[in-house]
């Protein structure tokens, strides 16, 4: 799970333990991939086709009926079955079948945010100009979240004000355990759930032995705190364990919500993410939100099933939303890359859950914490993990806090100083408090910058970042009395700077395509407030037996549906917009500065950039009104993997349609994005751009040009008059290397009205340069 890397733990050890129970085999699921829907045809004949064309390779129609998962028969056509990589061969070797591939494994990666958005002014109030006024909180424009369910006695999901449940509305909701259709109603309209090639690869889900629900219901709490950000609905005195207490909402508080439970103990498997996306698109849902994804090295989109799921959703008009992942700060990083989707970086808000280190010479650090138990107000020894390692234990275990490391006659009565990685956060807590420790400071590495997050610790801690870190270890080293206290956590607010990239947020370049710029956009990810499951404590630690309505937690998992929110308001507020018109909308109006009207700053301090937050940090109200669109159709999609150079025949593989990609095909540079990435400019290179006039019948914008060093950038021409609104022009722009760039340079350009400012993100590296980029390592723990 890409936000708790404890809880991750956790759930990895559950799956182990389930596998032992399941004999291991040669044979594993495979997606076998027919194309686009046979519309003709009734679906149980496509659904008796697959067992047939199975049959054909296993030779029993009883054996293809077992090795069957799932049957795609709505959206497209395809099948999943467990087989062995013979049986794979052999069907991909079959005339009619496009594609076969493995079934990857992904991982998941108050509400004060929307008034950091400025959604709401600082009384709480919704002014007139606000998104949420003129989009009406994004009223029956249905929201559908691929998560790990739903827990639906949610005050969230609250049906109290809403009217019927829109027509247009084609889903449903599933019985399973603990869950019936009793618990679906007017603003939780379906919900379903999706295990079976989950169980395919990992044996049938011993419910008992995990705590899972086989049902929509929500085990693990992710998937009711990333819906509940996307659509809650308004829950006066929302509070996690009595911090930030508010009226906790959604991003579109009056949309209505669909569960799609497709992640289980360990993962999510792409073909169950298939079945819902294939049930979703017909059920009628309008936003997909992703909070998951695989890792680089990335498959080719006609490999990846998040990428072929999203591409029939986007054909549909339906807009989908992707986590950019949490292996930050490591350059590279970036998941969910195809043009399609819009992925998502996370970063911080004005909020702080404060709570200080005073050392025995009194200096105090600063740090955050959600830890609710409290420290006498005196002070106590300290030490540091190493300090105190448990006799068979491993200098570098102890000091990252590793459970079992610690020695329990040294750790006892003393705060204890655990340096951040290796095992989870909330996890090094649980490790001191096993060895009776009476408190944490956990202390961030150089790689893990300034980033803090608060964390319902299970005994008193605070997270402090590198810089007073660095302090508290040197003090450990040339105290003598070696002392300290912990005061207890607040909520504090106005918070400056913010937004700060979060350290964690996964970062471009985009491996899989470096002409196009991943990240897209950043949203609020950092100790954010939603909706929890009740079936879990907030840590996901099984001795902890705390239950919470609401949990703050952190990841780009968490800003992922903030913008699925937005575009959901959007959608309720322009209709007839296409995907990629919601995705300009949102690109062009972000911001690249914070609440000090500084560049944004990453984790570490240093000035932030496109590799880190794509267009900027997310201004829902600007997006409202972006003045110009960079718009694109389905084909051309098509036409973008031509760029691509893939073959009709993995081309047929996405699209599930034929399709000739002209003699000289587009080039990736030349794809209508928002954003221009060049990856190795040679000389010069001239890309052309299309713009909708939008909103307006009579408008005339200027270009601004801040080109990146070394580079010159020309744009032709560099005034465009539009005379109706729906109007488009085209205009060229010329980037010439004046020097070798030592690695990525970055700048932007942007189309100015007087009212409209519309800005495209720049990122450019010219060849001949080793292109090394340091990898800094993982700071998602
Ligand atoms: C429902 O509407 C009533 C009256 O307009 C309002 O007082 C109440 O807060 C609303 N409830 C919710 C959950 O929005
Ligand atoms: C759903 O389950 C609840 C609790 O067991 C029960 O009271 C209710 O009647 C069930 N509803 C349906 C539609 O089966
Ligand atoms: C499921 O787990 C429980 C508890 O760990 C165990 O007692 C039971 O035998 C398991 N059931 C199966 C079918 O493996
Ligand atoms: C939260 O705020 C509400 C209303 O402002 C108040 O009634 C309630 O006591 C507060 N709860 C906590 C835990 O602070
Ligand atoms: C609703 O589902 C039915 C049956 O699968 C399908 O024929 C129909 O096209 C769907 N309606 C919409 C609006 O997707
Ligand atoms: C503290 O001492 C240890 C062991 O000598 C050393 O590795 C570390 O760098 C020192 N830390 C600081 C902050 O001085
Ligand atoms: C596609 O092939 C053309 C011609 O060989 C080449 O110039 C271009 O760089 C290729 N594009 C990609 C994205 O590989
Ligand atoms: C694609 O074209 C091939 C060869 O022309 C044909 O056999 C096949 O049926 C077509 N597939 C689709 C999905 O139209
Ligand atoms: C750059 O362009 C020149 C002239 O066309 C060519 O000779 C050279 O090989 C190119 N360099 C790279 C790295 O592609
Ligand atoms: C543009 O002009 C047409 C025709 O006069 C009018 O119907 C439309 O509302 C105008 N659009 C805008 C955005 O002003
Ligand atoms: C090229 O780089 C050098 C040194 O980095 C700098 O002095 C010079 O001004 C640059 N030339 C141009 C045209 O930008």
């Amino acid at each position: 799970m890409e936000r708790l890397p404890s809880a991750a733990l956790l759930l990895l050890s559950l799956v182990a333990a389930s596998l032992v129970a399941f004999p291991l085999e040669a044979s594993k699921v495979y997606i076998v991939y027919l194309g686009s829907s046979p519309q003709s045809m009734h679906s149980n004949l496509v659904s008796a086709s697959h067992h047939q064309m199975l049959a054909s390779v296993l030779d029993s129609l009883d054996a293809a009926k077992e090795s069957m998962v799932y049957s795609y028969t709505r959206s497209f056509n395809g099948f999943a079955a467990r087989i062995s990589p013979d049986h794979a061969a052999a069907l991909s070797g079959m005339p009619e079948v496009i594609s076969v591939f493995p079934n990857k494994k992904n991982i998941l990666h108050t509400t004060r945010s929307w008034q950091f958005l400025g959604l709401e002014d600082t009384n709480g109030d919704v002014p007139e100009w606000s998104l949420w006024q003129k989009a009406n909180f994004g009223q029956d424009v249905i929201i559908g979240s691929l998560d790990t369910g739903v827990w639906p006695e949610s005050q969230s999901y609250s049906d109290n004000n809403f009217t019927q449940i829109p027509e247009k509305w084609n889903g449903t909701c599933v019985s399973g355990t603990a869950f019936n259709s009793s618990n679906c109603n007017r603003k939780l309209i379906g919900a379903r759930f999706y295990i079976d090639a989950y169980e395919a690869e990992n044996g049938p889900l011993n419910e008992t032995a995990t705590g899972e629900f086989r049902s929509p219901r929500d085990a693990e709490g992710h998937g009711t705190h990333t819906s509940s950000t996307a659509g809650g609905e308004f829950v006066v005195g929302a509070n996690a364990l009595g911090f930030a207490n508010g009226t906790a909402k959604g991003g579109a508080p009056y949309s209505r919500i669909a569960i799609y439970k497709v992640c289980w103990p360990g993962g999510c498997y792409d073909a169950d993410i298939l079945a819902a996306l294939d049930d979703g698109i017909q059920d009628g849902v309008n936003i997909f939100t992703l909070s998951l994804g695989g890792s680089p090295p990335l498959p080719p989109l006609y490999q990846d099933g998040i990428a072929i799921g999203a591409f029939h959703a986007v054909q549909q008009g339906i807009t989908v939303i992707c986590s950019a992942g949490n292996a930050g700060p490591s350059s590279g990083s970036v998941t969910n890359v195809a043009p399609w989707i819009i992925t998502v970086a996370a970063s911080s808000i004005d909020r702080d859950f404060t709570s200080y280190a005073i050392l025995g010479n009194y200096a105090a650090y600063e740090g955050e914490s959600l830890s609710e138990y409290k420290l006498k107000n005196r002070f106590y020894p300290l030490v540091s993990g190493g300090d105190i390692k448990a006799a068979s234990a491993d200098y570098s275990d102890s000091l990252n806090c590793v459970i079992g490391s610690l020695d329990p006659a040294k750790a006892k009565g003393k705060i204890v100083a655990c340096k951040r990685g290796v095992t989870g956060r909330v996890s090094k807590g649980e490790a001191v408090l096993l060895a009776g420790g009476a408190g944490m400071i956990l202390a961030n590495t150089p790689d893990d910058g300034e980033e803090t997050i608060a964390d319902p610790h299970v005994l008193p801690a605070t997270h402090v970042g590198a810089r007073n870190a660095g302090a508290i270890f040197a003090y450990l080293n040339s105290s003598s009395s070696r002392q300290a206290k912990l005061t207890s956590s607040t909520t504090v607010l106005d918070v400056k700077p913010a937004p700060v990239m979060a350290a964690f947020s996964s970062q471009g370049p985009n491996t899989l395509i470096p002409d196009l710029l991943k990240p897209d956009i950043t949203a609020p990810g950092l100790n954010i407030l939603a909706a929890y499951t009740g079936a879990t404590s907030p840590t996901g630690i099984s001795s902890d037996k705390r239950v919470v309505k609401f949990n703050i937690i952190s990841g780009t998992s968490m800003s992922c549906p903030h913008v699925a929110g937005i575009s959901a308001l959007l959608k309720g507020l322009h209709p007839d917009w296409s995907p990629a018109a919601i995705k300009s909308a949102i690109l062009t109006t972000a911001s690249l500065y914070d609440n000090e009207e500084q560049p944004i700053y990453s984790g570490d301090l240093t000035t932030a950039g496109p590799f880190n937050y794509g267009a900027g940090h997310i201004n829902p109200n600007a997006a409202a009104d972006p003045g110009l669109l960079y718009d694109a159709t389905p084909e051309d999609y098509v036409l973008f993997l031509c760029s691509l150079n893939y073959t009709s025949s993995s081309i047929a593989v996405l699209t599930g349609t034929n399709f000739t990609c002209p003699q000289t095909p587009p080039t990736v540079t030349n794809f209508n994005y928002p954003s221009v990435a060049i990856s190795a400019l040679n000389g010069s290179l001239t890309v052309t751009r299309t713009v909708t006039n939008v909103g307006s019948n009579s408008s005339s914008y200027e270009v601004y040009v801040r080109a990146p060093t070394g580079i010159s950038v020309e744009v032709q021409p560099s005034k465009l008059d539009f005379i109706k609104d729906g109007e488009k022009q085209s205009f060229q722009i010329t980037f010439t290397a004046l020097n070798q760039t030592s690695g990525y340079k970055f700048g932007y350009f942007i189309w100015n009205d007087g009212t409209h400012l519309v800005k495209s993100s720049i990122v450019v590296q010219t060849v001949d340069i080793s292109t090394v980029t340091t990898a800094q390592g993982h700071s998602a723990y």
